[in-house]
């Protein structure tokens, strides 16, 4: 298995391409799901996830081409005049909890579909009620057996009333792809506004679907009786922009990221700049720079969209490790979602942990050691720390961190970190 070696020290001088939006693209290639057209994705990250979704989608009868109209890896279309399948058995769906995905467009286009639930994974038990209350709201017959969600709507999907008691985006864009073809007014209520949502969204509409308050709370959907082909470019990645931030505002220096939008990362970069690192918009996206002095501590609570995203929480942790002071971090989106602490603290950091909220006492410099990914995220938030130790930090199971960010060794190494990736 990988590991990632990393000699902490060097400052971060260059420019970084940001990817497609991971948590965009893997709806959106289960939107193809929906119409016999082909569906045309540019601006797709080369990720093992979005290949994995690619791999699933076949066995369900999806046409998957990559490097159509000489667009390489990133673009693929997707097209399935036919589907062959409505099943997602346990072994491809455990591997890739986004794969449920698949479950509301296979019941709105075949009226059935059968898939595995995702169990636990290592970030809490992280249920799917709230996407099968959004189905059976739509009229859908729902049945569990044997660990398997059976939906059943043979006469099709009827628009409803959808109210969700909290922010959840993996259930809002179920009830989103599943009533484009519901008959009548879906309404979603207290809908996830994170703009891969609103991604997702903007795609179906130009398909043909009728989707309006996008990007706020309450979506309304006039369902339509098909939805053709079209050509979408997937929106930037604002974990990946905040990430790569979050690297120079740990390591120092001055970086450009190239296609980071600032509206999709507003409250991190409120965050960064109080933190003493300045951020700032240019024509090809943000300029990230620490410069001289060390950091601040700063608090945060991760919230939904526009707060700040829990999938940068383990960064800013880890950034924090090394800042002048005390800072409080809050995770109020996924219960046990602190699993970086133990491995952080054998960097040096010095972070204790009560329930939900962690404290973090920024320390001079951590000291490199080997440590052991437990999720995408957490990973990360690894390798962003060894940048700023002493000495050698060798990160292993990284096939996590390939899960969702593309070629993090050659990105950072080009910005003249001493990072190097060891096949074993
Ligand atoms: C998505 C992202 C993930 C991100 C998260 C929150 C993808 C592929 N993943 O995950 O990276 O961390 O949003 O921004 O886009 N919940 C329920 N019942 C449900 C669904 C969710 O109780 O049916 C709970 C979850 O356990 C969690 C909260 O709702 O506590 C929010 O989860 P949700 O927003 O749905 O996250 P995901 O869509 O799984």
């Amino acid at each position: 298995m990988d590991s990632i070696s990393i000699r902490g020290g060097a400052r971060l001088n260059g420019q970084i391409p940001i990817s497609g939006a991971k948590n965009a693209a893997l709806p959106l290639m289960a939107v193809s799901l929906l119409t016999r057209e082909p569906l045309y994705l540019e601006n797709l990250p080369s990720l093992a996830d979005t290949r994995f979704m690619g791999e699933l989608l076949a066995t369900l009868g999806v046409e998957v081409a990559y490097g159509v109209n000489g667009g390489g890896p990133s673009a693929v279309r997707l097209q399935a005049p036919k589907l062959v399948s409505t099943l997602a058995p346990y072994d491809l769906v455990r591997k890739m909890r986004a794969s449920f995905y698949v479950l509301g467009p296979l019941v709105a286009r075949e009226g059935e579909a059968k898939v595995s639930l995702p169990g636990g994974c290592a970030i809490g038990t992280r249920p799917v009620d709230q996407h099968l209350m959004a189905l059976e709201s739509l009229g859908a017959h729902i049945d569990l057996q044997d660990g398997y969600v059976l939906a059943k709507a043979p006469n099709g999907l009827v628009g409803a009333e959808i109210a969700f008691p909290f922010v959840t985006v993996g259930a809002t864009v179920t009830a989103l792809m599943a009533a484009t073809l519901a008959k009548g007014r879906t309404t979603i209520q207290n809908a996830a506004r994170e703009p891969e949502v609103s991604d997702v969204a903007d795609c179906l509409n130009a398909m043909g679907a009728r989707i309006s308050g996008i990007g706020t709370a309450t979506l309304t959907v006039d369902g339509v009786a098909q939805l053709g082909g079209a050509t979408h470019r997937v929106l930037p990645d604002r974990i990946e922009t905040g990430t790569y931030a979050m690297a120079v505002a740990i390591a120092g220096g001055e970086v450009d990221l190239i296609g980071a939008r600032a509206d999709l990362v507003q409250r991190v970069i409120d965050v960064l700049s109080e933190a003493g690192v300045e951020v700032a918009e240019t024509n090809e996206g943000l300029r990230v720079a620490r410069n001289g002095h060390r950091a601040r501590s700063t608090d945060i609570t991760t919230e939904p969209f526009p707060g700040f995203p829990t999938d940068l929480q383990a960064q800013f942790m880890a950034f924090m490790a090394t800042a002048e002071g005390e800072s409080t971090i809050k995770e109020t989106i996924f219960e046990n979602r602190f699993m970086h602490v133990p491995e952080l603290s054998r960097l040096g950091a010095e972070i204790s942990v009560d329930g939900q909220s962690a404290s973090v006492t920024g320390v001079e410099r951590l000291k490199g050691a080997p440590v052991m990914a437990t999720d995408l995220r957490a990973s990360v938030s690894l390798v962003l720390a060894g940048l700023a130790a002493e000495g050698e930090t060798v990160v292993n199971r990284v096939y996590h961190l390939d899960r969702g960010f593309e070629r993090i060794e050659e990105k950072l190494g080009a910005c003249g970190a001493d990072i190097r990736r060891v096949s074993s």
